[in-house]
């Protein structure tokens, strides 16, 4: 055989092992949990089947081009980017067995047989702006700040929400230098202005208390004190009028 024939049968060989890799490399994830974890976690950026859904912007990012590389791009994240860890190694709230179902789901954009997005689960009893904006909250906010708000794995990464006054313009606008986007179509994001409402409307169910009530019901002093300085003040007022009234009576 000539050298040529040899290097062709070599190279052929190579692709072949290359294409089970790639096939089995997610033979040991469930796809159909991936698809739930997607639904939870991708959604919000790269739409139901990782075609991008704001195209190209630089916080939700482009089209997923699955591959080989998936898993270490979804467990490290892409520096610099939007793009976070998911993987707990790095600080973000994915395990390896959901990395692994992730991968398996994602296989399945090219091969077929995709299992459908779940539905968020909606708690009960909830009506009107709150009840949309509960499935608005699972599908956009709930990858990064739990379900609850009680933010997941590392939350320097993944925080808690404040549910402080301004809630609504971190919404619309996003946290500078954060993995926090901006949400609002003003400035590029997805969602309408009556959906980022929708939105504030589930969070105020939670009733948390503000941070105001926790620091008044954490040191009722606080209050003592408030009474002492309007008390101090009140002398401050009449003894001022009463000097600044006899300075009048010496002209
Ligand atoms: C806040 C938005 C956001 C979320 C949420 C997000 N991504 Fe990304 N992702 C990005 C951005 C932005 C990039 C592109 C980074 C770059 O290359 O500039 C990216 C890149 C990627 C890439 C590599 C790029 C490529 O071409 O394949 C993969 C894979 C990926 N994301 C998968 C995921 C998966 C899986 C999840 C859920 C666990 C997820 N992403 C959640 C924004 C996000
Ligand atoms: C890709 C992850 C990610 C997603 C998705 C995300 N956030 Fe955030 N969010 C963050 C991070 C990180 C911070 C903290 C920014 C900082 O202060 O450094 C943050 C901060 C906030 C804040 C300001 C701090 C506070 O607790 O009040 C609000 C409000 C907020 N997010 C609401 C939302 C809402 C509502 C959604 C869905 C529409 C959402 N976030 C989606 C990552 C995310």
């Amino acid at each position: 055989m000539s050298k040529r024939i040899w290097l062709a049968a070599a190279l052929a060989a190579g692709l072949l092992i290359a294409g089970v890799a790639a096939v089995t490399a997610h033979e040991g994830g469930d796809a159909v949990h991936g698809a739930a974890l997607y639904a939870e976690n991708c959604l919000v950026c790269h739409g139901p089947r990782g075609e991008a859904r704001l195209d190209g912007h630089a916080a939700f990012g482009g089209a997923i081009a699955y591959g080989l590389e998936f898993t270490n791009a979804v467990a490290q994240g892409i520096p610099e980017t939007f793009m976070g860890p998911w993987g707990s190694a790095y600080g973000g709230p994915l395990s390896e067995a959901d990395l692994a179902d992730l991968d398996a789901y994602a296989a399945t954009w090219a091969v077929g047989e995709i299992p459908p997005l779940p539905a968020p689960k909606i708690p009960e009893g909830l009506a009107g702006d709150a009840a949309a904006g509960a499935e608005l909250f699972l599908t956009n906010c709930a990858g990064c700040h739990g379900p609850a708000g009680e933010g997941r794995g590392d939350l320097a990464r993944y925080p808690a929400l404040e549910l402080g006054p301004d809630v609504i313009t971190a919404t619309r606008r996003g946290v500078n230098n954060s993995l926090m986007p901006a949400f609002a179509e003003t400035s590029g994001g997805p969602l309408t202005e009556a959906e980022i409402g929708q939105i504030v409307a589930y969070v105020r169910t939670w009733e948390r208390p503000s941070a105001m009530q926790v620091a008044a019901e954490a040191s009722p002093e606080g209050a003592g004190l408030l009474i002492l300085m309007i008390g101090m003040g009140a002398i401050l007022l009449v003894g001022g009028a009463v000097m600044s009234g006899r300075g009048r009576s010496k002209q």
